[in-house]
């Protein structure tokens, strides 16, 4: 059994992976349910005031988004905790403790950032809570809250420098992807005192058109999560990993245990998810976590810190790679079956059937790699 524990901003998880906030931990017995099936931390619904923007659309709110019918991701029209703050304090949060997971505990950043001073004391003077994660990246609302904050490292900076004033315990803030540089918002955040980084939120989007009746599938922008995520997510979290010194918790399109590596390799240390839970149901955790307890064993990894950020010293910009020798495509013919969709998918026409297989011609090749990674036999490399 290999050591799955990390340190998050002074606070021990038994193991990185995490409940984001969201449907699963819509009450205390979801994140209990989650903490059972042995995840390291759990975070509830963002937990704000009860007024009319928390309530969400109860006729639909959530469309899968399919690739040839498998869903790669999902949009959903749903703000924050449609429970009073009075049932969090008094009841669900003790309910979730149970379980016995590390307690980060989403909290909204509000309009004024002396009542999101006034939320941290509230929150933290249960006892319940072992760190807090300020919402400043929800997509949905109109105006005032959620990304209308996240998207200005000004409002940002002062909303963390209110709600860290308050704080006795480590207080993280949940940036939006919504933005051209997440650096500079990250730099912000941290000049304000955030311990650590939640990288990040859903994506803004919308969810198509039904074009037999011509109306929307849902009739709002929405957030977007899940599988298809990951790139936008990673992209992100790996600028924010280089730029700035800051601990980092993960989250977007976690469906095992390998983007939980991936994630820890690009600077994370704690890896939430959301949707494979909504799509799989508790059970998933287990099997992600045993499935990271193997792998660390397999590879003889002690510890998480020996392969935090390793993957980022190798990222550099697409003019430096540029300057590095050409590749070119090459069939290896005892793999190859001459189905021909390497022809097909080859822009520069490099690619010619010749004697029952199919041959490049090296001179025209301009070393793309989509041939390669199109191949259904993994007949194609790149030289
Ligand atoms: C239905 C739904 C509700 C969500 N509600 C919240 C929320 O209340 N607060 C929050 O910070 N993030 C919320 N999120 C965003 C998730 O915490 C997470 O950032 C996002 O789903 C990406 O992770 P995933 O790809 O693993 O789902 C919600 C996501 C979904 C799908």
């Amino acid at each position: 059994m290999a050591n799955l524990n990390v340190n998050y901003c002074g606070v021990n998880y038994r193991n990185p992976l995490v409940l984001a906030s969201a449907t699963p931990g819509w009450d205390g017995e979801g994140m209990r349910l989650a903490a059972q099936a042995g995840i390291g931390g759990v975070i509830p619904k963002t937990i704000g005031p009860k007024q009319d923007w928390a309530a969400h659309p109860c006729n639909g709110r959530i469309f899968m988004h399919r690739y040839h019918g498998k869903p790669i991701g999902q949009i959903n029209l749903e703000l924050f905790t449609t429970m009073t703050r009075d049932q969090w304090l008094t009841k669900e949060l003790a309910v979730a403790k149970e379980g016995g997971a590390t307690m980060h505990i989403s909290i909204l950043a509000m309009p004024d950032p002396e009542d999101t001073a006034k939320l941290v004391e509230e929150i933290q003077s249960t006892g319940m809570a072992d760190l807090l994660e300020l919402n400043v990246s929800c997509p949905m609302p109109a105006s005032t809250v959620g990304m209308h904050i996240g998207k200005s490292a000004e409002r940002t900076f002062q909303q963390v420098k209110a709600g860290k004033s308050a704080a006795k315990i480590p207080f993280t803030v949940k940036l939006t992807p919504n933005v051209a540089d997440m650096v500079e918002i990250a730099q912000a955040a941290k000049e304000a005192g955030a311990d650590g980084l939640t990288i990040s939120n859903s994506i803004r989007s919308f969810a198509g058109v039904d074009i037999d009746t011509g109306k929307p599938y849902l009739c709002g922008y929405g957030g977007y999560t899940g599988p298809a995520i990951k790139p936008v997510i990673m992209r992100h979290l790996s600028e924010v990993a280089r730029n700035v010194d800051i601990p980092i918790s993960a989250v977007g399109g976690v469906n095992s245990y390998r983007e939980v590596i991936e994630y820890i390799m690009l600077g994370a240390t704690t890896v939430q998810l959301c949707t494979a839970v909504m799509w799989n149901g508790y059970e998933c955790i287990t099997k992600i976590i045993k499935d990271l307890d193997q792998w660390m064993d397999e590879k003889g990894y002690q510890s998480f810190d020996q392969i935090r950020g390793i993957a980022l010293k190798d990222i550099t910009t697409v003019e430096e790679l540029a300057k590095l020798p050409a590749k070119h495509a090459a069939v290896d013919s005892s793999k190859c079956t001459n189905c021909g969709l390497c022809q097909k998918v080859c822009m520069y026409r490099a690619i010619s059937e010749k004697d029952g297989a199919r041959v490049v011609d090296a001179a025209k090749c301009d070393g793309c790699g989509v041939c390669q990674q199109l191949c259904p036999l993994g007949a194609v490399a790149l030289h």
